[in-house]
This record gives C-alpha cells, sequence and structure tokens, in this order.
C-alpha cells in the first residue's frame, strides 16, 4: 500500500530525553523552557522574527486576524477549509476572491478589481497553496494601493523560501500549521510570524486568555498556548528537517518530471524552492480523474480529490466576486502520494500506472 501520507515519527530517544526534562521540572505548559527552545530554534532554522508558537494553525489565522484587527476580509476559495472557516467562526465578514488558473493561489488582477469594486475590507487572507508561494510582489502592491492588511496562510510552506527569504516575511502575517499530516509537526500545533513586534505581543497577550505581563486582565483573549510535550515533539522532528525537506523535493521534482507532459501541474512561483509538501495534477475530464483514481486504488494506492469544494461553493451565503477558475480547478485536481517514508520507485510506481491511462 502506497499511503497518500505518513506523519513524521519523532526518534523515540530524543523525545523521551526531552520528555524527562519536562517531568523532571514540572512545567508542562505556559511558555514553558521547551516552548522557548523550539521559538528559537524555529525562528533560526526559519530566518524570521516575531514567531509566535499556537495549539493549532486554524487558531493561528484567527489569532493573526484578531491581533491585526481584521473584522473582514476578501480570501481564497481554493484551500483547505480552515482557512474560510477560522474566519467564520472568528465573526469576520468575509468573501472570496478568484484564483489563478496557472498557480492556484489568488488571482492579483481578480483581487485588485474586487477591491476597486468595494474597498471596505480591513484585510487580504491568501493561501501558499500546496506550498507554492503566492505572488507576494503583487499582492504586497495591492494591499498598500488600498491600504489593507494580508495574512498568508503559510500552512503548506513550512521551509519554503522566495529567491531565499522565507514566505512567512511577506504580509503583515504568515501562519503555519503543525499539524501531524504537515512537512514539520508537533501532533498538533501552528506558529505565527509577525511583521511588527507590536502585533507579537498583543497576539502573546491573546493566547493566554488576555492576560498581560503584569497579571493584570488585558482584552479577553483565548487559550492557544503550545504545551510542552507538544515542543518536544518539535524540537526531535526539527533535527532531522532539512534532509526530510530535501528528500520530499526530490520525489516530488521526480513526480514532475515523469508527469509533466502527461497531465496539467501548476505553475510553481519561479523563485522559490519545493518543500514537497504535496503532489497535486489537475485532470480536466471528469471521467479520466475518476478513471486514475480508481486504477490507482486497484494498486492500493490513495489518492485525494482536495482542495474540493471550491470554498466559495461551500459557503455561498459569503459574497463572492466570481470564482470561476477555482470551480474549473477545485474540479480537477488530485493530490498524489508523497511523504517522507517514499523512496523514487513508490513514484516511478504510481507514475507508471498514470502514464498506462492517460497518453
Ligand atoms: C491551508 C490550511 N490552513 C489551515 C489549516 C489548519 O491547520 P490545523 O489543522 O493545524 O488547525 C490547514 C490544515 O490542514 C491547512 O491545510
Amino acid at each position: 500500500m502506497i499511503a497518500l501520507n505518513k506523519p513524521l515519527t519523532p526518534d523515540l530517544a530524543t523525545l523521551t530525553n526531552y520528555l524527562t526534562q519536562v517531568n523532571d521540572s514540572g512545567w508542562y505548559t505556559n511558555f514553558g523552557p521547551l516552548h522557548q527552545l523550539l521559538t528559537e530554534r524555529l525562528e533560526k532554522y526559519l530566518g524570521v522574527e516575531n514567531l509566535l508558537l499556537v495549539s493549532n494553525g486554524t487558531l493561528a489565522i484567527q489569532v493573526a486576524c484578531k491581533a491585526l484587527n481584521i473584522n473582514s476580509a476578501i480570501t481564497t476559495p481554493f484551500s483547505f477549509v480552515a482557512t474560510t472557516s477560522s474566519l467564520l467562526w472568528q465573526g469576520i465578514e468575509t468573501a472570496f476572491s478568484d484564483i489563478d488558473e496557472k498557480s492556484y493561489n489568488l488571482c492579483p488582477q481578480a483581487l485588485d478589481k474586487a477591491l476597486t469594486q468595494d474597498n471596505h475590507y480591513d484585510g487580504i487572507v491568501a493561501t501558499h497553496v500546496y506550498g507554492n508561494p503566492c505572488d507576494v510582489n503583487a499582492l504586497g502592491e495591492i494591499a498598500n494601493k488600498h491600504n489593507k492588511k494580508i495574512v498568508y496562510d503559510a500552512a503548506h510552506a513550512f521551509g519554503v523560501n522566495i529567491a531565499g527569504e522565507s514566505v512567512l516575511k511577506f504580509g503583515d502575517a504568515g501562519t503555519l500549521s503543525f499539524h501531524a499530516t504537515k512537512v514539520f509537526h508537533t501532533v498538533e500545533g501552528g506558529a505565527i510570524v509577525f511583521k511588527h513586534k507590536a502585533d507579537y505581543e498583543r497576539a502573546k497577550q491573546l493566547i493566554n486568555f488576555g492576560i498581560q505581563a503584569n497579571v493584570k486582565l488585558g482584552e479577553p483573549g483565548i487559550n492557544a498556548k503550545l504545551n510542552e510535550y507538544q515542543c518536544a515533539v518539535g524540537l526531535t522532528l526539527l533535527d532531522e528537517i532539512e534532509q526530510v525537506i530535501e528528500h520530499r523535493a526530490s520525489l516530488f521534482n521526480l513526480y514532475r518530471d515523469e508527469l509533466n507532459c502527461i497531465v496539467e501541474l501548476p505553475q510553481w512561483h519561479n523563485l522559490a524552492n519545493f518543500n514537497g509538501a504535496y503532489m497535486p495534477i489537475y485532470i480536466a475530464d471528469k471521467k479520466l480523474q475518476q478513471k486514475v483514481i480508481d486504477a490507482l486504488a486497484s494498486k492500493n494506492i490513495q489518492s485525494r480529490r482536495y482542495f474540493t469544494p471550491s470554498l466559495d461553493i461551500a459557503y455561498s451565503e459569503q459574497y463572492s466576486f466570481g470564482c470561476e477558475v477555482s470551480h474549473e480547478i477545485a474540479g480537477g485536481v488530485v493530490c498524489l502520494p508523497l511523504h517522507a517514508y517514499m523512496q523514487k520507485k513508490d513514484i516511478l510506481q504510481v507514475t507508471n500506472e498514470i502514464k498506462a491511462l492517460v497518453v
């Protein structure tokens, strides 16, 4: 069986060492020593500042928007459901603008048109979908022109850089998910990287019930802290993350070389590296798409149609500026197996199955 995804397994000896430190100190959560160590090591590895660990990637989006005073936002319809559901749960007025047909990310021209038509939104929430960075320069210019905040949902983009700069350095905040299925994980967890220290400070208070450093109560907050046991998993996995990303990227490259002229593939940002988070392919013909999924399943190879449906359809009561491209892409996209424990021969087995059907 070739699984769609497999979580990274932490080395038990290293993990036990960290967990013993937690047990000995009796400091299980509330910004403990491992929380501090993981923050420092992640900031160094990612080359960022103002990184706040949180309990998952969904709360990361909610807290980022809250800290940036985003009460209304235009977002992408093509992402995992949490990009939108987090906004709605937060009571944020949400509208959808279409994606680019090549990158599958929020389309700068469509966004500019939407904001020119209706400029009352506070912010833009864009996803670097499948770890492929948005056109951050164009989106940044549009945000400046219309005076909007940007939050990038970078849940898929751990370790991705644009011309050597972390994707997390773009926008007012970038959010990460450390869910078990992600390239790097803490079982459940996440982080927010803020551009400005003041936003980071406010968010740090917000994730601890709104309690201020002097133990006085500030504005109402929530509990979104990452505990020490989960930080121990993160610290253990961080030791091997460079090799993991290198391996995943090599598998991703092999997939793309093999499938390049066989199926449509999203166009990657030309200055970005690959982290091999997902392997999406696009097959417009629905019957052929199903045939591929079935043929793979018959050989015990998992695949999944995601992200579908387009989120403007799932949340049709929210305003949409028109998302026809997203409807097309969400209808035809399939993700193939990709994880750190796959080998090149597994990739070739998958691509050979596809090549036998699609000629
Ligand atoms: C694009 C995107 N945003 C947000 C999330 C939510 O992250 P979490 O599962 O850590 O809450 C996910 C999770 O898979 C995701 O894929």
